[in-house]
């Protein structure tokens, strides 16, 4: 089996987490790396998280860069959604492994462009001064990369940090604004299908019943995440949609479609822009996925996690 090499940009955050944990379980998925960013908590908070999170997979051979502090143009933002630590429930020792030398924006570049063509997958969990920075600095990245699979941005259902604007959009909207017209390959993840993907005490439970460290501290990151549930009916398990995705793309579905994001300051700074019908007469320059399978997506994701062994 030819595996999909994939780098992932996280502000870990507890749905990074299970994002994380769930690509490290795919034998599908090579991850060449993570790169990290300031979003839910700041930068050493987010750099720290994705080196426990690979001692938690048992994977301390995955190189992890810190990259942007803050965003482009906007003061640093970050969110109590995760709890101080940014992992809060999952009660994760300081990190033992070092983060890799260099500026993960450097790395990124670098990686990418020294690999053949359209053979390496950017998901993208987070604000998006990264993912920007990078292309700004090389543009060809757009068009080196297989694609850029990005949870972020709302449509119709309204936003998460403002009536209308989600999160990893909101702190960095001029980073958005690279990525959306760099012509990269690019697919989204917003909130309309992430709120079809609810985490909820039935599921959390099956996580539990794996009887795991991993599964146990998965479903600790996750009855903290859940206790601050977002919706009546649980809480929207947001960046696992971007790898779940990749490992089947049948789970979800969407048109490729045009968004925009505003940057203009008020108050709708931050808002994506949907074209849903095509009436903007704007290019399309996104698959926009807005239908989910949320049975088979838990099932795939339970089965992975479960699959990750605690070593002797
Ligand atoms: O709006 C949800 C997104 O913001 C997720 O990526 C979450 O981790 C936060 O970064
Ligand atoms: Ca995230």
């Amino acid at each position: 089996m030819t595996k999909r090499r994939i780098i992932i940009d996280t502000d870990p955050g507890l749905d990074d987490a299970l994002a994380i944990l769930l690509a490290l379980a795919s034998p599908e998925l090579e991850v060449l790396g993570l790169t990290t960013v300031a979003g839910n908590v700041p930068l050493a908070g987010t750099a720290a998280n994705a080196l426990r999170l690979c001692e938690l997979g048992r994977r301390t051979d995955i190189p992890v860069f810190a990259g942007c502090d803050r965003p482009l143009r906007r003061k640093p933002t970050t969110t109590l959604r995760h709890g101080e630590t940014g992992l809060d429930g999952a009660n994760l020792p300081p990190p033992a492994m070092a983060l890799r030398e260099g500026h993960a924006v450097t790395w990124l570049i670098d990686r990418v462009m020294g690999a053949a063509p359209a053979t390496i997958t950017l998901c993208a969990l987070a604000p998006l001064t990264n993912v920007a920075t990078a292309l700004a600095e090389e543009p060809r990245l757009a068009k080196r990369l297989a694609g850029i699979v990005i949870m972020g941005g709302a449509g119709d259902g309204g936003g998460n940090v403002t009536p209308e604007a989600e999160f990893n959009i909101h702190v960095d909207p001029h980073a958005a604004e690279i990525v959306f017209a760099s012509g990269a390959d690019l697919t989204l993840v917003p909130l309309d299908l992430s709120r079809q993907v609810l985490v909820n005490e039935a599921r959390i439970a099956r996580i539990r019943a794996i009887g795991s460290n991993v599964a146990r501290a998965a479903a600790g990151m996750l009855e903290y995440y859940n206790s601050k549930a977002e919706l009546a009916a649980g809480s929207p398990l947001h960046d696992p949609c971007v790898i779940a995705h990749l490992l089947d793309p049948t789970l979800f579905s969407g048109p490729v479609v045009n968004v925009a994001v505003e940057v203009a300051d008020g108050p709708r700074l931050g808002v994506t822009a949907i074209d849903w019908d095509g009436r903007s007469g704007r290019p399309a320059n996104a698959r926009i996925l807005n239908a989910a399978d949320p049975d088979r997506f838990f099932d795939l994701l339970i089965a992975r996690l479960a699959s990750i062994s605690d070593g002797i």
